[in-house]
């Protein structure tokens, strides 16, 4: 069983993001530039947006974190918005999700422009990517072809399947799976919580790629022997043993199934790390793009 080092990928590809941005720097263009705005103070949401704000540091970029109160107006979001859409000093930007019930989601990601949405998640890039044009491709999916790129992991005539139907990670990682590149090729199963004899799809699976957010919910008993395993779940169970008061938990019962595998993504240091390098990746490609 080999492990998929999410952090250690990420931080090769940060080292390069690192070089390319002092070449920038030293032809006298423009500093990359990436924003955030979190609206409330959900603890999850506060401390992946300081890891993105942390990771532009590292490479180099500016960043903006822009925190607005849990009661903002959507009318005030989407102005905030409409502000960075037009300011030229930014290059993307990123609104975290989820966000309070009285912000509807899919207004605040129609009104991102197309060229500063730096998650991938308008239907704009979302259509190009269906269509293998150039577009940001959504961070997390596109920091598990990264990862399964660089471990070079046959993905090619493969049977994948897919556990969860997210707009952000299981509809738009299926897609990827199926297009023809060279992470790709694979015969792809998106399977969600509809479906009939889960078992029966994940036992046959060359790669399972679990993106539900039930932490342990892949069993050994689910998988074959030799199948490769990604997990995108994180989810927070109380630890008064940690610092922190909790612990991380993925949607994979990891000590039972890594040994069946050939290759796993751990949790934490898996996909999490990932995400936050195609972030970057996305918004050096944002430079390119205008
Ligand atoms: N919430 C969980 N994952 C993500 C992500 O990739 N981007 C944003 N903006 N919010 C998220």
């Amino acid at each position: 069983m080999i492990l998929l080092d999410g952090k250690k990928t990420s931080n090769d590809i940060k080292d390069e993001i690192t070089i390319k941005v002092a070449e920038l720097k030293k032809q006298g263009k423009k500093t990359p530039h990436l924003a955030a705005i979190i609206v409330g103070a959900n603890g999850a949401s506060i401390t992946y947006v300081n890891a993105k704000v942390k990771a532009c540091e590292k490479v180099g970029f500016d960043s903006s974190l822009i925190q607005l109160p849990e009661d903002v107006s959507e009318a005030e979001l989407l102005a905030k918005i409409d502000e960075l859409n037009n300011d030229d000093n930014i290059d993307g930007f990123i609104v975290q999700l989820p966000l309070p019930k009285h912000i509807d989601e899919h207004k605040v990601t129609l009104a991102v422009s197309p060229a500063k949405d730096v998650d991938g998640f308008h239907p704009e890039n979302l259509g190009r990517m269906v269509l293998d044009l150039p577009c940001f491709l959504p961070a997390t999916p596109y920091g598990i072809v990264q990862l399964l790129d660089r471990y070079d992991i046959e993905t090619s005539g493969k049977d994948c399947v897919v556990i969860g139907r997210s707009h952000i990670v299981g509809s738009p990682m299926s897609i990827l799976m199926a297009r023809n590149n060279k992470v790709g090729n694979c015969t792809v199963t998106l399977t969600h919580s509809r479906t009939k004899n889960l078992t029966e799809y994940t036992k046959k699976a060359d790669i399972i790629i679990v993106a539900l957010g039930k932490a342990e919910f892949l069993t050994a008993d689910m998988v074959k022997e030799g199948v490769v395993v990604v997990d995108v779940g994180i989810t927070r169970v109380k630890d008064d043993s940690k610092k922190s008061g909790f612990r991380l938990l993925g949607d994979v019962k990891f000590d039972e199934v890594a040994p069946k595998c050939s290759y796993i993504t751990p949790v934490p240091g898996g996909v999490g790390p990932m995400t936050i390098a195609s972030l970057m990746m996305n918004t050096l490609q944002a430079i390119d793009m205008k």
